[in-house]
Parts: structure tokens; C-alpha cells; sequence
């Protein structure tokens, strides 16, 4: 029999795709978003390249009487909650936004789990928890030291929460502590697309891509990449990070679903620290573009090297990332051009 799952931020960036490789595994895929961060137009891309159904809910999940409209209509089996709010430098800012709503909304989906009898949940877990530590992070590390910024308190707060509740027996839960997504799907038609001004590095090199090659009156903070920082003690100056082909990530998701029993936690990356610059090196010579940098200074909170070991998830579940910096480079791109 089909199982029914529910998918909360679905519309966004790793949750569309998962929805993907969910349809494309036979799961029945219901999402509910808030658009906060994402677009309603998602939810055509991902029919059109399963070419199956996924049923749409534009519901804040603070919203419980809502979400409670939800689980009374469908008998789910599983929940995949990616909803939340994810940008750094905003939580610093804004910290009681961040902790209200990254904590409040996850209880709230709980507590619809428990009354509903759905015990088995994937979490969306971040790199971010291990703080600042030496890696490769494995999942044996203790964590919760050395973290910079309220975001990150959110993921390490929620895993906390989620270990509590495993330890009454009744529910299963695995938190997957995600490294550096980028790319897209290959079909071009579904990518990262977040509103307003992007601050992660595949975001920006995609921008300053479109102003140097295709667009030239895009917005004048776009004419260069500003690399922060090529002092640090790493191969060429600049920090190192394990990106992980947000096709390969969403696949991870499938994978777990079918191993879950009590509290699980896995590193999904490469395991391969990438430089800033090789990153945009690589962009530049696979997709032939125009990439100019400049370098200024570090960034607050930034670590110099960020990486994971692997080797769990691979032994546990079968599950390693395939996909290439070049798959990466050349995809995200895609999707912007088409
Ligand atoms: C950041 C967050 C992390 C979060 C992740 C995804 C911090 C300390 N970490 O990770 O908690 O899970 O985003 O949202 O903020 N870079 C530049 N120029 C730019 C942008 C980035 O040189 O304009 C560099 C950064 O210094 C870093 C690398 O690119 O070395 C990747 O940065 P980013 O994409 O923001 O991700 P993280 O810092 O790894």
C-alpha cells in the first residue's frame, strides 16, 4: 500500500526537491509551506517532472487549528519537517523571531503527531550543531558548543527536543544534519530560489553570474563575489566546505525512511572540504561565465573548515552522495538559464 507523507516547507529548496525522489518512489506527498521563503509555482515543477499528483496546503504550521484540518483528512505515516526560518545574519538580528518560530512550529506539528499516532519523523538537522569543532564531524561528536548564532541554537535545541521524545519508545526519529546543499535538479525546472538577497555563496555567484553575462542592469551588489577572507590556514586562504548536490541530499531522505527505528542522527555530505575559490573556478570553467571576485575581509562567525565524515550514513543506510562538483556547478546554473 501506498504510505501517505506529510512535508512541511516542501516548497523550498531541499524540500522540493525531496518531494521529487518521494513521488518517484511511490510515496502519496502532501506539503504544507507558508511561502515565506519559497513560490506556489514549486508545486507545478515538481508534477511536472514526476507527471504524478502532490497535494498543496499553504498553512503556517503556527497555525495548529489548521494543520489539525490536515492530519484529521489524511492518516500519515510519515512527516518530513523542513519548515523554518534559515538565515544566519537575520537570527542574529532577530532572535526571539528565530527561537519563537523555529521551536513553536516544530512543537506544534508534535503534538499533532502524538494525538494523530504518526511517530516517525525526519527532521532537517545542519552542519551548524557540530559549532566549532575540529572536523570531519562525526555524529558521535558532542555538540552544542561553540554555536554563533540563534539559527543554529534552533537546530541544536530541536535535535534536544526530538532525543526526549525518542526516549518514551514511542516515536522514531532521524536528524539529518545537512553540510552545504547547492545545484538542482536536472530538468532545470526546480533550483534555489529565495526571496530577497541571498547570502550564501551559490546564491551570490549565481547572481554576480547573471549580471556579468546575461543581465547587466541587475542590482550593482552583484558586480563581484566578495570572498571573505584568503588568510585562513587552509589549501589556498579561504574556508573550506563539504557541498552536497541537493539531488544526492533529497535521495538521503528516501533512504532513511526506509531504515527508521528510534532516535537516529546522520551527517549528510561528501565528506570533501571545497575552497571558495575552487568553487568558483569550477563554476567558471564549467559553465563559461564571467565570474569576477574580489577578496575582503572574514566574515564574523565564519569557520575556516567545514567537512563531515560520511562513512555512517554510508554503512547504516546504503546512502553516499554521487554527484559531482561539476553536476553541481553545471545544474544550478540550468536553472537559471533553462
Ligand atoms: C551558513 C551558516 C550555516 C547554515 C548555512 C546554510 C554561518 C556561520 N553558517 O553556512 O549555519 O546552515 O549557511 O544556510 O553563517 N562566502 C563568501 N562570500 C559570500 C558568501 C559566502 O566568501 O558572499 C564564503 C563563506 O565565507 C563560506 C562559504 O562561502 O566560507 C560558504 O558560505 P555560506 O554559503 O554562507 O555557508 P556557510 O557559512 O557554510
Amino acid at each position: 500500500m501506498q504510505k501517505n507523507i506529510l512535508v512541511t516547507g516542501g516548497t523550498g529548496f531541499i524540500g522540493s526537491h525531496t518531494c521529487v525522489e518521494l513521488l518517484n518512489n511511490g510515496y502519496n506527498v502532501v506539503i504544507i509551506d507558508n511561502l515565506i521563503n519559497s513560490k506556489k509555482i514549486v508545486v507545478d515543477k515538481i508534477k511536472q517532472i514526476t507527471n504524478k499528483n502532490i497535494i498543496f496546503y499553504e498553512i503556517d504550521l503556527f497555525d495548529k487549528y489548521e494543520l489539525l484540518q490536515v492530519f484529521n483528512k489524511y492518516k500519515f505515516d510519515y512527516v518530513i519537517h523542513f519548515a523554518g526560518l534559515k538565515a544566519v545574519a537575520e537570527s542574529v538580528n532577530k532572535p526571539l523571531l528565530y527561537y519563537k518560530n523555529n521551536i513553536m512550529i516544530t512543537l506544534n506539528l508534535l503534538e499533532l503527531m502524538e494525538t494523530f499516532k504518526c511517530y516517525n519523523l525526519i527532521f532537517s538537522s545542519s552542519a551548524t550543531v557540530y559549532g566549532d569543532q575540529k572536523p570531519p564531524f562525526k555524529e558521535d561528536m558532542n555538540i552544542g558548543q561553540g554555536i554563533t548564532n540563534p539559527y543554529g541554537q534552533t537546530k541544536y535545541m530541536i535535535e534536544q527536543i526530538l532525543k526526549d521524545l525518542c526516549s518514551c519508545n514511542k516515536f522514531n526519529i532521524t536528524c539529518l544534519r545537512y553540510f552545504n546543499p547547492v545545484g538542482a535538479h536536472p530538468s532545470g525546472l526546480i533550483g534555489e530560489d529565495p526571496n530577497g538577497i541571498p547570502n550564501n555563496l551559490m546564491p551570490i555567484i549565481l547572481k554576480v553570474a547573471i549580471k556579468n553575462n546575461l543581465v547587466s542592469d541587475l542590482d550593482n551588489r552583484y558586480e563581484n563575489i566578495n570572498i571573505f577572507g584568503n588568510d585562513y590556514d587552509t589549501k589556498d586562504g579561504t574556508c573550506l566546505r563539504d557541498y552536497i548536490h541537493v539531488v544526492d541530499l533529497a535521495k538521503g531522505h528516501v533512504k532513511a525512511l526506509d531504515n527508521m527505528k528510534g532516535y537516529k542522527i546522520y551527517n549528510l555530505g561528501t565528506g570533501i572540504g571545497i575552497s571558495v575559490l575552487e568553487m568558483i573556478n569550477k563554476f567558471t570553467e564549467i559553465n563559461k561565465v564571467d565570474l569576477p571576485y574580489k577578496i575582503i575581509g572574514r566574515r564574523d562567525g565564519d569557520l575556516a573548515e567545514v567537512y563531515c565524515d560520511p562513512s555512517l550514513v554510508k554503512d547504516e543506510l546504503g546512502w553516499e552522495a554521487k554527484l559531482s562538483l561539476e553536476d553541481m556547478c553545471r545544474d544550478c546554473w540550468y536553472f537559471i538559464i533553462g
